[in-house]
């Protein structure tokens, strides 16, 4: 069996400093060693979008990433996003009826905060092809890409 290796990461403003798998990607750190399940599990093929998280500010799949690739970077989970941006986000996403089941939300949270913190006055193309790597199986989408524009309109993706 291959050594464990030492992650030394910042995870929602929190230092860490874990023994990992060499191979082990960075969803099951944060899922299983962090207790961090907002993360969630989809595909594990980073196809659906589910397990998004940001590191040094740009967003991942995390079941492809490796943890040990977060060596020394700040990461951001749906735990950790809790600014005016992400909040407006949120709240936007439930009043256009863009949630169902819930489970892919948290990517899109995560997706949709990370887009809007770099291009507040993103149009819908932008959007589209921002968001074009999250699957929701239950949505068909339009109420969460109304939600975007209604940040977008509200400027509230300049409130942080
Ligand atoms: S679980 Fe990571 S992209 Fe689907
Ligand atoms: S709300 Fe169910 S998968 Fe998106």
């Amino acid at each position: 069996m291959d050594p464990m290796a030492t992650l030394t990461t910042t995870v929602n403003g929190r230092e860490e400093r874990l023994e990992v798998e060499p191979l082990e990607k960075l969803m099951d750190t944060l899922r299983n060693r962090l207790h961090l399940r907002g993360t969630k599990e989809g595909c594990r093929e980073g196809e659906c979008g589910a397990c998004t998280v940001l590191v040094d500010g740009m967003p991942v799949n995390s079941c492809i990433y490796a943890a040990m690739q977060a060596q020394g970077r700040r990461i951001e989970t749906i735990e950790g996003l809790d600014d005016a941006l992400t909040r407006a986000v949120q709240d936007a996403i439930v009043a256009c009826g863009g949630v169902q089941c819930g489970y892919c939300t948290p990517g899109f949270v995560v997706m949709i905060t990370a887009l809007l913190r770099r291009y507040p006055d993103a149009d819908e193309a932008l959007v589209r092809e921002a968001l074009s790597g999250n699957i929701c199986r239950c949505t068909g989408y339009a109420g969460i890409a109304d939600a975007v524009q209604q940040v977008v309109a509200s400027n509230a993706g300049r409130a942080t």
